[in-house]
Parts: C-alpha cells; sequence; structure tokens
C-alpha cells in the first residue's frame, strides 16, 4: 500500500480545495494533476498545435517545462496560475486528456510527485490508473446544479440568468466528455469511498477525509 490518498471526481466540485488542505494537514506533498492536462492544452495552443494532434501532444505533454511553486505555476517560465483556469482550457485539456499518448506520457511524471513524506493526488484516475495501491480511495462529488451555484458564488454570479446557465451547461458537458471517454473515464470504482460534499462545509469535508485516514491507521 503506497502512502497517498486518492480524490477524484468532476470538475468544480472542489476536490482540489479539500485535497490541497488535507495535504497541508498531514503536511504531505499534493498533486493537482489536472493542472498537468491544463498545461498541456495551453502550451499546445501556445504553439499551434491541434487539441487532437496526438502524436505532437504527447512529446509536448513530455517535455512540459512547468515549474510548480508553492501555489503558483509557471509554465516556461511564465506564471499561468490564472491562465490555465479558464473554461477554455478546461475543455482544451478535457480534450488532450481524451488521447492515450498524452496520459502516458504524463503517468511517470505524476507518480514522481510521490515523496516519503506522502501524497494527496486528485483528478479523474487517480485511485484507477496512476495511484492504483493507494492507502485511501475517494470519489468526491454534488450534484452539477450545486457544483455551477459553487462556481458562480465564487465568481460573484447571479444564481439566476444565462451566466450561471452557461457554467451549468459547461460543468455538464464537461462532465459528459470525462465520463464517456474510452481511457481511464471518470467513474466511481468499488474500493473508493463516496464523499458527497452537497451538504458540507470545505472544513467538514477535509475533516471526513482525516477520520477516514485515521480509521485505517
Ligand atoms: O480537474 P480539472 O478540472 O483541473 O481537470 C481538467 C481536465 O483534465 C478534466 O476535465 C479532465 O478531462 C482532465 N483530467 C483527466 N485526468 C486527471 C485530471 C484531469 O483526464 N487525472
Amino acid at each position: 500500500m503506497q502512502k497517498v490518498i486518492t480524490i477524484d471526481g468532476p470538475s468544480a466540485s472542489g476536490k482540489g480545495t479539500v485535497a490541497a488542505r488535507v495535504a497541508a494537514h498531514l503536511g504531505w506533498a499534493y498533486l493537482d494533476s489536472g493542472a498537468l492536462y491544463r498545461l498541456t492544452a495551453l502550451f499546445a495552443k501556445n504553439q499551434q498545435i491541434a487539441w487532437n494532434n496526438e502524436a505532437e501532444l504527447a512529446k509536448l505533454a513530455a517535455r512540459l517545462p512547468v515549474q510548480f511553486d508553492g501555489q503558483k505555476i509557471f509554465l516556461n517560465q511564465k506564471d499561468v496560475t490564472n491562465e490555465i483556469r479558464i473554461e477554455a482550457i478546461g475543455m482544451g485539456a478535457s480534450e488532450v486528456a481524451k488521447l492515450p499518448g498524452v496520459r502516458l506520457a504524463l503517468l511517470q511524471r505524476q507518480r514522481d510527485f510521490l515523496t516519503e513524506r506522502g501524497l494527496v493526488a486528485d483528478g479523474r484516475d487517480m485511485g484507477s490508473v496512476v495511484f492504483p495501491d493507494a492507502c485511501l480511495k475517494i470519489f468526491l462529488t454534488a450534484p452539477p446544479e450545486i457544483r455551477a451555484q459553487r462556481r458562480a458564488k465564487q465568481i460573484n454570479i447571479s444564481l439566476q440568468g444565462v451566466e450561471f446557465e452557461k457554467i451549468l451547461a459547461d460543468i455538464q458537458a464537461r462532465d459528459e466528455a470525462d465520463r464517456n471517454r474510452a481511457v481511464a473515464p471518470l467513474q466511481r470504482l468499488p474500493d473508493t469511498l463516496l464523499l458527497d460534499t452537497s451538504d458540507l462545509t470545505i472544513e467538514e469535508s477535509v475533516k471526513k477525509v482525516l477520520d477516514w485516514y485515521s480509521k485505517k491507521n
């Protein structure tokens, strides 16, 4: 068993925030695997490589000039922390993530985040593919409407109207693409614990994960 906690789940579920806080609490490293797919999509866009050009994308993914520096992410020395979060890049990430060559190129890179201290990793296939021997595997989710409401509140958008409808539609489109792809689809496997955060605050979700971990040890 590896000293790894995996937190997989759909987009905008808050898994990144929960995973980062659990890692900070335990003093473990943290891997935001979605950022690697986002960086691949952004790097490709900057180099005018199409998001379906598997051979070129796999080469790019294998040599992403990325640096993680605390909260900040640098690509080719440029701070892209905010740029990779925009929804167009999220959609691009979802496109490039369909390609087996890209996933393979990123596999070892993700595994290299594991240190002796331990690792909390969030994404779509952390428990199923990247760290199948993790000591605790969680599937963190909430209904799309709740995820859209949280995202809207975060960016100060009214919960009614076209802007909100667009956020909800984007979340549903990305869920759909991630669930229905042939390789490493988003799915809840039987060896994962389900954490439905519909009625939980971030702190309560973090506590739940820490409780599960302490019961395992
Ligand atoms: O988690 P995040 O929204 O940043 O991920 C962006 C996209 O990257 C996802 O929609 C998904 O298609 C892809 N991804 C993936 N496998 C992971 C993490 C992210 O396919 N482990």
